[in-house]
């Protein structure tokens, strides 16, 4: 169980309201999930996150995708993480259709090399058609073979602009975007000057970062204003928007300085942090 920015357990209503879109009519909101270590590494000895994740960052994790209408992952993200199909939630469904949404977030994956799982049972079974972004210059017979399966979309220039693919998602109405990593495609996201936020979460224990692929320096660093701590399981999820101070065009969010504590927390969702 969480206990929020108010102090009290958090159930998935309210764990989601205070993790709130705004309207990206005019804007697509793009968002980071990410989960870190003390020392600062994105996967354990198996190279994968789920083994420095837990229960409560995955209830974030599920609150996040409810209402968003992208998942975007890079390729080496699929590939070791595996993700499986997005699915539509019964119990999101009004919500989501009154808010004129699909009633699941795309898959949107960002791979040169287009090497991907595309096996039945994977990602390709999402209920809306995944989005795979890609270079003109891509193998066609690996274009052919992944637009059975996917919508393909090949951008100019040797490597896939991050910020052409936020704008052919928001062209498209797909303006709520939770960047799931990793580390690659999460700095060029940062780097582009993308990034509305980050919702990272502390995992409470040290494992090197062998494991965790380094990126190159920003050019033009920023500082992030913190909105809110959760505690849970001796994790902290952290929320932090664009800017510091006030007047940052971060949606409506409760008081961000209470810190409270929880004995546990429970989650299922699949993903990069899982
Ligand atoms: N801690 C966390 O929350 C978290 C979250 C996600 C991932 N991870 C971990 O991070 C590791 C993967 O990190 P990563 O940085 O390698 O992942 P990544 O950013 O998902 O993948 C990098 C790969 O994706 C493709 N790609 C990314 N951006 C591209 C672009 N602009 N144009 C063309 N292709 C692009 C390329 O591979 P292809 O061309 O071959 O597709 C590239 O080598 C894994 O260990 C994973 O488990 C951790």
């Amino acid at each position: 169980m969480l206990h929020g920015p108010q102090p009290g357990p958090v159930d998935d209503d309210a764990l989601s309201a205070v993790y709130p879109w705004p309207d990206t009519t005019g804007k697509p909101y793009v968002r980071a999930m990410m989960v870190c270590t003390l020392d600062g590494a994105a996967a354990g000895d198996d190279g994968l996150s789920g083994s420095v994740s837990g229960g409560a960052d995955r209830s974030v994790l599920r609150a996040v995708r409810r209402f968003a209408d992208v998942v975007l992952v890079g390729g080496g993200t699929m590939k070791a993480e595996g993700y499986g199909p997005l699915k539509a939630r019964p119990e999101d469904a009004d919500v989501r259709r009154d808010a004129g949404q699909a009633p699941a977030p795309v898959l949107a994956v960002v791979s040169g090399s287009l090497d991907l799982p595309l096996d039945p049972g994977g990602f390709t079974d999402s209920d809306v058609t995944p989005i795979v972004f890609t270079t003109s210059s891509a193998d066609p017979a690996r274009v052919e073979d992944v637009r059975k399966r996917c919508e393909v979309v090949q951008l100019p220039g040797e490597k896939v602009d991050a910020e052409q693919v936020v704008q052919q998602l928001h062209r498209r109405g797909l303006g709520r975007i939770v960047c799931e990593g990793g580390p690659g495609l999460l700095h060029q996201v940062t780097e582009s000057g993308l990034l509305d936020e980050a919702d990272i979460t502390i995992a409470p224990m040290l494992v090197g970062t062998d494991k965790t692929p380094s990126t190159p320096m920003v050019s033009d660093p920023s500082t992030m204003t913190l909105q809110h701590v959760l505690t849970a399981e001796e994790f902290l999820m952290l929320r932090y928007t664009r800017g510091t101070g006030t007047g940052t065009a971060e949606p409506s969010a409760p008081n961000p300085r209470d810190v409270t504590s929880a004995p546990g927390s429970d989650g299922d969702d699949q993903g990069a942090e899982s």
